[in-house]
């Protein structure tokens, strides 16, 4: 599988599938159909089968798809068979709010520091996490390996920080700042806007 050859769009649709699937296999479900899973997930069977043909197909027609089989390829290509440690930089409402979802943890996302520069919050434990002086990040994923950083900060912050995490290795950046990052090619960024998805919303009723 070529990886770059994958369309961004069937990848941002892998996690739904991911989702649904754990519910099934959860359910004990063995086998679906993509007719079964299309009428589940409203997308339409073939849509299904073009965005699993991107990766062999999983399938054997007319058979249905192995659930637990299906799950765990779909883990695969997504990287959530491996572990990945990250760090939370800004430990404010937001980067509390994310220390403190366990979920991310089942998953595979490990949260395994805190940083912030405010020295009151330093030294508080957030789900037994200490939060960390900033002064301590770039020395701390030198030694731990740190594969993702969490930007909950001010924009003006993030885009020194970034410059900063771009000198340390680290893999990606899950960026919460409504800024736009620059960042060596090397380093992933995921940009997330709650604010887009309620912007979407307001369309969805001004247009109803
Ligand atoms: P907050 O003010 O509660 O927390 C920000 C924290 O960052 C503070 O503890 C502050 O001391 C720390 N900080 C500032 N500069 C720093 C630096 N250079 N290094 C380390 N720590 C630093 O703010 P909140 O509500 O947690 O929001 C954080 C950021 O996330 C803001 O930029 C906000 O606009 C953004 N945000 C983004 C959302 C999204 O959907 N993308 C949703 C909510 C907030």
């Amino acid at each position: 599988m070529d990886g770059k050859s994958i369309s961004q769009a069937v990848i941002a649709r892998l996690p739904r599938y991911y989702r649904y699937l754990g519910d099934l296999k959860d359910s004990g479900v063995e086998r679906i159909s993509s007719q079964d899973l299309s009428r589940l997930m409203k997308v339409t069977a073939s849509k299904i089968r073009q965005d699993f043909n991107n990766f062999g197909g999983f399938g054997q027609q007319g058979y249905g798809y192995n659930v637990e089989y299906l799950y765990n390829e779909i883990a695969k290509i997504l990287g959530l068979n491996e572990k990945h440690n990250l760090v939370i930089i800004g430990a404010g409402n937001l980067g509390q709010a994310l220390a403190n979802y366990m979920n991310f943890e089942r998953r595979g996302f490990i949260v395994r520091g805190i940083f912030d520069n405010n020295p009151a919050l330093c030294g508080k434990e957030i789900r037994g996490i200490r939060v960390q002086h900033i002064d301590t990040l770039e020395p701390f994923i030198r030694e731990n390996s740190m594969d993702i950083a969490v930007l909950t900060i001010p924009k003006e912050s993030a885009v020194r920080t970034a410059e900063l995490l771009a000198g340390c290795n680290v893999k990606a950046i899950w960026n919460f700042a409504h800024v736009d990052l620059n960042v060596p090619d090397n380093i992933v960024v995921e940009n997330v806007h709650l604010s887009d998805s309620l912007m979407k919303l307001s369309y969805g009723i001004v247009n109803k």
